[in-house]
Order: C-alpha cells, then sequence, then structure tokens
C-alpha cells in the first residue's frame, strides 16, 4: 500500500489515478483545506492533518504501508512571499512529522513532492539539478529545507532510508479522461485563468510584467503534464524498489559524497521547452477560439524570468518519457476539464 500525502490536491489525485491504473493500492490522506474530496476515487481515504502526529501514526497502523509519496504542501508562490511563516510550518516542520512516524514504523521509500522553485534565479538555462540552489521565495525554500532533511534522515539511516526528490517544473493540463483537474480556490495559475477569461468567468487575464529580459518580455516556463508527473513518480518508486534485493552499497541515496547537488535520486521534471505567459495566452486563444483580454501589470514578487528544465537525468535514470509534452495537448485537456468542471 502507498500513502499517497495530499491525495486531494492536484498532482497527488492524479498521480493516485496512475497508481491505481498500474495495479498499486493507495491510502490518500488530505486535510481537504485546498484538495477536494471528489478527487479521490481510487483507493482509501483518510481525512486529517499531517500536523498532528497520532493522526499520522494510526494510518500507519492501520494500513501495510510501503511507502509515501508526499504532496501535502501550500504551493502558491505569490501567497508564499506574503505568509511565509504558513509555508515553514505546513511545508517544512510537518514534513518533520511525517519523516518521525515513517521511521519509527520502519517505513522506508519516500517520494518528495519537490519544485523548481529551489532554484531561484538560475544561472544557466536549461537548468541541471546541479545548478545552484537559491530559492527567491518562501516556498521554494520550504521546499529545499525538506530536501535538506531528506539528506539529514539519510543520514540517520544510510542503509535503510531510501528517497527521490521531483523537482517539477509547470505543473499543468488534466485527466485524459476527464476525471480530475486544476481546481484551486482561489486559483492563481495561469493556464486556469486565462481559460477562466475564455469561459466568460473572468473579465481578463493579467500579464505580471512585460519588462523581462526574454524575447516578447513575459516569463517563460516549462509547463509539464500532469500525467507525465504522475509517471515520474511511479518510475522514481520503482527505481527505489529496485535497490531492494541488493545490499546497503547499493542504496541510490549513498553513492554520492554528502554534497546535496551530486545526489542521483533528484530529478527535475519538466519538458526543456520553454513558452513565455503571452504565448501560453495565444496557445490557449487558438484551442478555445476566444479571444482573451489581457492587461499587463506590474511584476508578481518571487518570479524568475525564465525557468525551462534539463530532465535529461531522469530520462537516463527513470527512463521516464514526457507523453504530453506538447503545450497544445496541455491546454486541450485543461480546458475539456475546466468546461466540465467549472460550467
Ligand atoms: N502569471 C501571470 N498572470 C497570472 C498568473 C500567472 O502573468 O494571473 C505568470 C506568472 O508571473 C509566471 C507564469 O504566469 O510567470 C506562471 O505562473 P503560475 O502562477 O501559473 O506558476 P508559477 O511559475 O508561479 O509556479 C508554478 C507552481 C510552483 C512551481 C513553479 C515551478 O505553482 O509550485 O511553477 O516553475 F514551483
Amino acid at each position: 500500500m502507498i500513502l499517497i500525502t495530499g491525495g486531494a490536491g492536484y498532482i497527488g489525485a492524479h498521480v493516485n489515478k496512475e497508481l491505481h491504473n498500474e495495479g498499486y493500492d493507495t491510502v490518500v490522506l488530505d486535510n481537504l483545506s485546498s484538495g477536494h474530496k471528489y478527487a479521490v476515487n481510487w483507493g482509501e481515504f483518510r481525512e486529517g492533518d499531517i500536523s498532528n502526529i497520532n493522526f499520522i501514526d494510526s494510518i500507519f497502523n492501520e494500513f501495510d504501508i510501503e511507502g509515501v509519496m508526499h504532496f501535502a504542501a501550500f504551493t502558491s508562490v505569490g501567497e508564499s512571499v506574503k505568509y511565509p511563516a504558513k509555508y515553514f510550518k505546513n511545508n517544512y516542520k510537518n514534513t518533520l512529522n511525517l519523516l518521525k512516524v515513517m521511521r519509527e514504523n520502519n517505513v522506508n521509500k519516500f517520494i518528495f513532492s519537490s519544485t523548481a522553485s529551489v532554484y531561484g534565479i538560475p544561472k544557466n538555462i536549461p537548468i541541471t539539478e546541479n545548478d545552484i540552489l537559491n530559492p527567491i521565495n518562501p516556498y521554494g525554500k520550504s521546499k529545499l529545507m525538506v530536501e535538506l532533511a531528506l539528506e539529514r534522515e539519510l543520514k540517520l539511516n544510510p542503509n535503510n532510508f531510501k528517497y527521490s526528490a521531483l523537482r517539477y517544473f509547470n505543473a499543468s493540463g488534466a485527466d485524459i479522461d476527464c476525471d480530475i483537474g486544476e481546481d484551486h480556490n482561489p486559483e492563481t495559475h495561469l493556464i486556469p485563468l486565462i481559460l477562466d477569461v475564455a469561459m466568460g468567468k473572468r473579465d481578463k487575464i493579467k500579464i505580471f510584467g512585460d519588462d523581462y529580459n526574454t524575447p516578447d518580455g513575459t516569463c517563460i516556463r516549462d509547463y509539464i503534464h500532469v500525467k507525465d508527473i504522475a509517471q515520474g513518480h511511479i518510475k522514481a518508486f520503482e527505481y527505489l524498489n529496485s535497490f531492494d534485493n541488493l545490499d546497503s552499497n547499493s542504496n541510490p541515496n549513498t553513492n554520492s559524497n554528502s554534497n546535496l547537488n551530486s545526489l542521483t535520486n533528484i530529478f527535475n521534471l519538466g519538458n526543456g521547452n520553454g513558452f513565455s505567459v503571452k504565448e501560453v495566452i495565444e496557445t490557449c486563444e487558438k484551442i478555445t477560439g476566444e479571444e482573451i483580454k489581457k492587461e499587463v501589470v506590474d511584476r508578481r514578487e518571487g518570479d524568475p524570468s525564465i525557468l525551462i528544465a534539463d530532465s535529461k537525468r531522469a530520462f537516463d535514470i527513470l527512463n521516464w518519457d514526457p507523453e504530453y509534452s506538447d503545450l497544445e495537448k496541455i491546454v486541450e485537456t485543461s480546458w475539456n476539464w475546466h468546461k466540465k468542471c467549472f460550467k
């Protein structure tokens, strides 16, 4: 049984469905503060909060957990700048609770939902896992703190603990069967906000700055389909499993020195293609057939100008190969979901 914390949220729910499709049993733990009960259509569900150690412990007592995929976190860059303590407490401190309970229950496989935000303003594009880690917003900092905690956890339990941190770029798109999709409240992400405009639910999309050092002046991001991200989790888990019958020297996490950047179990998940905010708007216009009203406003604090992934390590080591890397496909699946969910 795999425990999915935050499995009622956008990415966690897609991972839950994908795991189910591949024959895994799952239990979802979610406090439903931002996730949705309707999104948990597969496996078991227990409502509760990872700030509550007794509650987490009860899940490990009830189910035979072989590994944990950890998504429960606040994820909005803009909000994290306004309320940093909220991010450090929930994303970092509560993850320590989870790791403690795992250790006490002898559960030692962990897949962590990390982020491209750990890089801050990258020195090189595309960004490799070895680039400097210098997050410029509390969200990215809170996720980097967890990556460091995982390294520490490994030192406590070097022969047993196995983990993978997946640094996603811009998760986007929706389930191909339209069962689940992006449904944040309030919504802050670019594609669903543009689709709201296409549906007439918002007047216009605000473009956060057009004076960046990019060809059209707007920020460039690497949009990666949520189903591909979900596949990345399964591949990462299988990779950890592949070390099960080997001796401790073959732990994927200990074949490196103590430098976080040299760990081979940290993977970027992105397409390697960058699209500007204006290009995303144009693609949404093409797919929806609607003209999108826009207004350029001030930059949003905490936004780097360009984030594009080098995901070669995930291709080579995990054999991960994104299937829905095309922006039009991403927007098309989002649009199908958006029309169904927000009609
Ligand atoms: N943007 C706008 N107007 C909006 C919303 C967004 O111009 O109304 C711009 C942003 O400034 C940014 C781009 O669109 O340049 C994408 O913004 P999102 O809010 O959709 O996503 P972020 O890039 O801020 O963050 C996302 C995830 C993070 C993750 C990051 C990694 O939310 O969890 O991608 O690249 F860390």
